[in-house]
């Protein structure tokens, strides 16, 4: 039975795509059998794990107005597989006016629940309906935030916009953690932020992860491969700090080799 993860900001360009794609490819380094649902018209999940977004092709969407079952729109990629989606989502805020349209997700999730060792949605920037059927559906939510002091405007819209899903829709519905991305530990301004982040964090009953995702070109490379940062460059130091963000996520211990990669970049010791 799969584990149903949502990453969620309504803030534009904090990093859910980036993290939602990287822990898919860990998972799937993992040997675990993983769904990736894209639930933002801007596709940009489906794009970073080299699904085909073609116009003619069914998608998310069409499995939101009913047009057809889930498991038509499911394309196999290197990575796992894949639910896509296109702009034609972003009319589904007008659209879906039917009873009960905050389950549509869950109901279509439903039918391959068991296919699945994890689901995992990336959700757009806005507290929309979409956003509200990612939450009605997950088990657990991650929150992606930039380490700058605008990142914390706006957290307790989300707080309020989470706290009545698990009341109306998703009693089971919890906060897994916060991920501090583009983290920058030279800058003051980042520690601060961190400390703020900590506070957030306390009001949504949850913590920020140990494991911060750092700034790197690496990073923003790889989805123009249609890879993840574990297959494009799988011994970058991005690659590993996502690898051990993801057992913090699944509660797997970190095994030895990457604790001691995460290490302060002193060289290694020859040895003959
Ligand atoms: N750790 C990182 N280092 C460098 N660049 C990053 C990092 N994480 C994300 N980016 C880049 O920042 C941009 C925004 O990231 P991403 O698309 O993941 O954010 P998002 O929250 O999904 O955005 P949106 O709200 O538009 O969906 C992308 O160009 C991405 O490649
Ligand atoms: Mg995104």
């Amino acid at each position: 039975m799969a584990k149903i993860i949502a990453f969620t900001n309504q803030k534009g360009g904090v990093g859910k795509t980036t993290v939602c794609a990287s822990v898919c490819g860990v998972l799937n380094s993992l040997g675990k059998t993983v769904l990736a649902v894209d639930l933002d018209p801007q596709g940009n999940l489906g794009f970073s794990l080299g699904a085909d977004n073609l116009d003619d092709r069914y998608t998310i969407y069409n499995v939101m107005k009913g047009e057809t079952e889930l498991y038509n729109v499911i394309q196999h990629t290197e990575t796992c597989d894949v639910v896509p989606s296109n702009i034609t989502l972003s009319a589904a805020e007008i659209e879906l006016t039917s009873l009960g349209r905050e389950h549509i997700l869950k109901d279509a999730l439903d039918t391959v629940y068991a296919d699945y060792d994890y689901i995992l949605i990336d959700t757009p920037p806005s507290l929309s309906i979409l956003t509200i059927n990612a939450y009605a559906a997950a088990d657990w939510l991650i929150i992606p935030l930039l380490p700058e002091i605008l990142s914390l405007q706006g957290l307790s819209q989300l707080k309020e916009t989470i706290f009545a899903v698990k009341k109306y829709y998703n009693q089971s519905l919890e906060i897994r953690g916060i991920v501090l991305s583009k983290y920058n530990a030279r800058l003051i301004l980042t520690k601060e932020v961190e400390e703020l982040a900590n506070i957030v964090a306390e009001q949504l009953d949850t913590d920020v992860f140990d494991i911060k995702i750092t700034q790197s070109v690496t990073v923003a490379e790889a989805p123009a491969h249609g890879k993840t940062i574990v297959d494009y460059a799988p011994r970058s130091k991005s690659a590993v700090e996502f690898k051990n963000l993801t057992y913090e996520i699944i509660g797997l211990e970190r095994p030895r080799e990457t604790v001691k990669k995460l290490g302060r970049g002193r060289p290694r010791k020859y040895t003959p």
